[in-house]
């Protein structure tokens, strides 16, 4: 038998337990959450450190909306920037620091301590030390367990998401508009795949950094909400647009550990090894808290052209020892247990993938263009991040649009569940072999070079022609690897990630202006037409031809 509930939220970061709780104040109504982890508070979420934006002194609607504008190299959408600029501030008050009592850091005086980051041009970035994402992904969670209609179901990995033109019995459904009736997921513990049927799902699944080979993200951001929708015939946008941090650790054994922003906000410095200043080269307004894809640009050009394994970011220099240890206390133990002090040493650090800037095209209510379907947080595209991300806006937009849909399906009144009859039961693939964990390494493995090396901080036509003959090849391999075999968590990630890494791919190959964090080195059409006729080749595998059901 299906499960049914009102409402499926798939994940539950800040986007997707905020939409929860907003539908859970309708005490009739039931919401089921699911996340593939054991731990619920396992998501982006928790590793965001900085902070979360919110009305510094002096600050305004219109000077936020100007930064994220201005971040977004002319690509954000101003209707969206606006909403967030109006709305999120004052949400960040009432349900973070009224409704869950959120510890954010404070002065001496009791008044919210605002900190500064890179494209801010007013210190208004609210922060839980150097953890704040997990600060509030806790007292998240916390609520949602409390709340009775509510049930968060851990160890539950959505495979697909239920379409009635995909999954209907009835064949004329293929003939109404796509409409999502919930998902299939797999049941970690016992290795079975149930139906949950749904009023309305709301997809909050995250990024998808891990199709990178170094990246700051957790291994769940594999692009399985991405590659879901995709399959499901959602339009999906901006996805050559990859955000890279540009400060990670450069230690071994401790790699690509984030170094939060908020350090230069709090006056760290970027030197080559040999010493010298570097930023105001690239941005002599902004200096060191110049946009990201500045930032991490410019350490890439100095690494390419000098040769630097790395480049250092000074902090000792510019605040003292006790200071750094209050305010970077989960950086600073790291790097100890790394073998440097920060207190004294200046900090190694590369770029890496750090947030996919693109995805799922939704609305101001964070409707997709399925009905029934939702999209909040990273794996959506609202058009507020443009070509590039201004630091700490996504924890804020997760909360506003996470409150918007739920809001939205609440009102609903055209939202019906479809009935078990029509949608069959997951066909699991007869006598599949076992999954072999060296080929998932491998070919996961294979991915993440390829987008390291062909579709990461610098592009070009040769390197994403190579990507994409790559990709293609890999996508035959594994879907072929999964057709065959027994259904589990690592292989459905495998293949998403397979998916989503073309989809990136195609994005970027497709752009040729550089723009904000899509940078072409080279975007002459000659060249593009030399290695022409691909488009309808590179467009093949993927898509609704490979629906299960
Ligand atoms: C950081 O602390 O630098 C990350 C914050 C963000 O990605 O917005």
């Amino acid at each position: 038998m299906p499960i049914e509930t009102d409402v499926l939220v798939i994940g539950c970061g800040i986007a997707g337990a905020t939409a929860a709780w907003r539908l859970a104040q309708d005490r009739q109504r039931q919401v089921l959450v699911i996340t593939r982890t054991a731990d619920p508070t396992e998501s982006n979420t928790r590793y965001a450190q900085g902070g979360i934006v919110g009305c510094g002194i002096g600050d305004s609607a219109q000077r936020l909306a100007d930064d994220i504008l201005a971040a977004g190299a002319g690509l954000s959408l101003p209707q969206a920037v606006h909403l967030l600029a109006q709305e999120g501030p004052a949400l960040v008050q009432r349900l973070l620091i009224d409704e869950l009592g959120v510890p954010f850091d404070r002065t001496p005086e009791g008044a919210i301590a605002y900190t500064s980051e890179g494209g801010h041009s007013i210190p208004r970035i609210l922060h839980v030390g150097d953890a704040t994402g997990r600060a509030i992904e806790e007292a998240l969670i916390t609520r949602l367990r409390a709340l009775p209609n509510v049930t968060l179901r851990t160890s539950t990995t959505a495979v697909d998401l239920i379409t009635s033109s995909h999954h209907s019995r009835d064949p004329l459904a293929v003939y109404r508009p796509i409409t999502c009736h919930g998902a299939y997921a797999l049941d970690r513990s016992t290795g079975n795949v149930q139906r949950i049927l749904a009023r309305a799902t709301v997809l909050a699944t995250g990024g998808l950094g891990r199709i990178y080979r170094y990246t700051t993200n957790p291994e769940g951001a594999r692009g399985d909400g991405l590659a879901m929708a995709y399959r499901a015939g959602a339009r999906v946008i901006n996805a050559e647009y990859i955000q890279f941090h540009p400060t990670t650790l450069a230690i071994p054994g401790a790699d690509n550990f984030l170094i939060s922003e908020a350090v230069r906000g709090e006056g760290g410095r970027l030197y080559t090894p040999d010493g010298r200043h570097f930023m105001d080269h690239y941005a002599p307004h902004w200096g060191d808290l110049a946009p990201r894809d500045i930032v991490a640009r410019a350490i890439h050009e100095e690494m390419i052209t000098h040769g630097y394994p790395h480049v250092l970011l000074d902090l000792a220099s510019h605040m003292d020892a006790a200071r750094i240890r209050e305010r970077f206390p989960t950086i600073y133990a790291t790097c100890l247990r790394a073998g440097l002090d920060i207190t004294k040493d200046p900090i190694p650090v590369v770029p890496a993938a750090h947030y996919f800037c693109g995805g799922i095209l939704v609305d101001e209510w964070g409707r997709s263009t399925i009905e029934g379907l939702y999209a909040v947080g990273e794996v959506s595209c609202t058009g507020v991040h443009g070509a590039n991300r201004l630091a700490s806006t996504s924890l804020l937009e997760g909360l506003v649009w996470g409150y918007r849909a739920g809001s939205d399906i609440a009102r609903r009144t055209d939202l019906h569940l479809v009935r078990a009859s029509e949608i069959p039961p997951w066909q699991n693939v007869e006598h599949g072999i076992p999954a072999d964990p060296v080929l998932i390494y491998r070919d996961q493995r294979s991915i993440q070079y390829v987008m390291w090396l062909y579709v990461g901080l610098a592009r070009n036509t040769h390197r994403l022609a190579r990507a994409l003959r790559e990709l293609s090849h890999l996508w035959e391999t594994i879907d072929g690897f999964y057709r065959t075999t027994r259904i589990t968590d690592e292989l459905i990630g495998l293949r998403n990630m397979a998916q989503a890494a073309w989809v990136v791919t195609r994005a970027a190959w497709h752009n040729h202006q550089s723009r904000g964090t899509h940078y072409r080195e080279d975007s002459r059409q000659e060249e593009f037409a030399n290695l022409g006729n691909t488009k309808d080749s590179w467009d093949s595998p993927h898509g609704y031809a490979n629906l299960e059901g």
